[in-house]
């Protein structure tokens, strides 16, 4: 049998934004916040993307969406590239992928109630009306764990929690087939982040959805993830099945990633502290080397002038490091 086709392909995308020119000097290069990314998410499938704040996964997560373009490569929803739509298919494209941001609170607008904020959706896609709409609305707020009662509510007279399945209900209105999450849960109280990630949990799996779950938290994403993808400064330096990056990282920037959150609950960390050493860079004028070098424990001389091409290792994933074989497995009792 042959394996279903990926319901998201990202082909070698890039993201360059221009910088402000300064008033004296030379024009300032561009940042480049997103470099080269590839990978595949295949149906029912979540793909973790993990990386400190500020390494482009926001910026990556616009193009899935077609909120901003790539300067160069391709994102295929369902085998359609998104940049070359024809006007007729742009409606099926915008059912078949939903977004889920960090702030319900922003991206639901205060003056409506949450009946008419999750049924907005199939209206606008004309998937329902009149007493069906109204039925359909009950019954997803009820998925997501929201009573009738609350549907007449407005935003602001829910928890944070609460809002944020309002936001997931109206994003599965149109039935898509993948949802990008960016930080769903980083703005909630740590009570409730389990919550909500085992909601989309449950309706990954009733539903078949795929999920981009995006976090600069790495106990966030090893919750839901199947494969993880490590990003550093616009790159991915590692990508491969949730159990074997978690557990035995072979890019010491995932290393260290892991070493940075305690085990509080076997799956789901707390943070203990949120940077690692060293400064992050901005993209802006990366030397010749590996983009790590600056911070990285292991780095050698090689590094400093040849950039690592990502390679297969173990068989499962891809890391983009010279001496992926070299990193020390992480100390007992800290492998997810
Ligand atoms: N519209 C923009 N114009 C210029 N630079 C941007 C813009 N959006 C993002 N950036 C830069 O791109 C990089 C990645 O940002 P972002 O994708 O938001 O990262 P993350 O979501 O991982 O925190 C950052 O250096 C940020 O300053
Ligand atoms: S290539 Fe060198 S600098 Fe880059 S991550 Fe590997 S050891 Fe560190
Ligand atoms: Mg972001």
């Amino acid at each position: 049998m042959n394996a279903p086709a990926p319901a998201l392909i990202l082909d070698a995308v890039s993201k360059e934004f221009a910088q402000r020119r300064s008033l004296f000097g030379r024009p300032a290069a561009p940042v480049r916040a997103v470099d080269t990314v590839s990978f595949v998410v295949n149906p029912g499938e979540t793909l973790g993307l993990v990386g400190e704040s500020g390494c482009g996964k926001s910026t990556l997560a616009r193009m899935i969406l077609r909120m901003t373009r790539p300067t160069t490569g391709h994102v295929l929803v369902e085998g359609k590239r998104v940049d070359a739509l024809l006007p007729s298919e742009v409606l099926a494209y915008r059912r078949q992928i939903q977004m889920i941001f960090q702030d319900p609170y922003a991206s639901l607008n205060p003056r409506i109630r949450a009946g008419d904020l999750i049924g907005e959706p199939m209206a606008i896609h004309g998937l329902a009306r009149g007493a069906e709409l109204e039925t359909r609305v009950a019954d997803l707020a009820a998925q997501v764990g929201l009573s009738a009662a609350m549907l007449g509510r407005y935003p602001h007279e829910f928890s944070g929690g609460q809002r944020q399945r309002i936001a997931i209900a109206r994003a599965l209105a149109v039935s898509p087939r993948i949802i990008v999450a960016d930080e769903p849960v980083s703005a909630l109280d740590v009570s409730v982040r389990a919550q909500v990630l085992n909601l989309m949990a449950d309706l990954q799996t009733s539903r078949g959805l795929s999920y981009v779950f995006i976090s600069h938290d790495i106990g966030t994403v090893a919750y839901l993830s199947h494969r993880v993808a490590v990003m550093y400064l616009g790159a991915i330096v590692e990508i491969g099945p949730a159990r074997d990056v978690l557990r035995r990282p072979r890019h010491p920037y995932t290393r260290l990633l892991l070493e940075a959150v305690p085990v509080a609950h076997p799956r789901l960390r707390v943070r203990r502290r949120e940077v690692l050493p060293g400064e992050v860079p901005n993209g802006v004028g990366l030397g010749a080397g590996c983009r790590f070098a600056p911070r990285c424990p292991m780095a050698q001389e090689r590094c400093r002038v040849e950039a690592p091409t990502p390679r297969a290792i173990d068989g499962t994933r891809l890391v983009a490091c010279h001496f992926a074989e070299d990193t020390p497995d992480l100390p007992k009792g800290l492998a997810a």
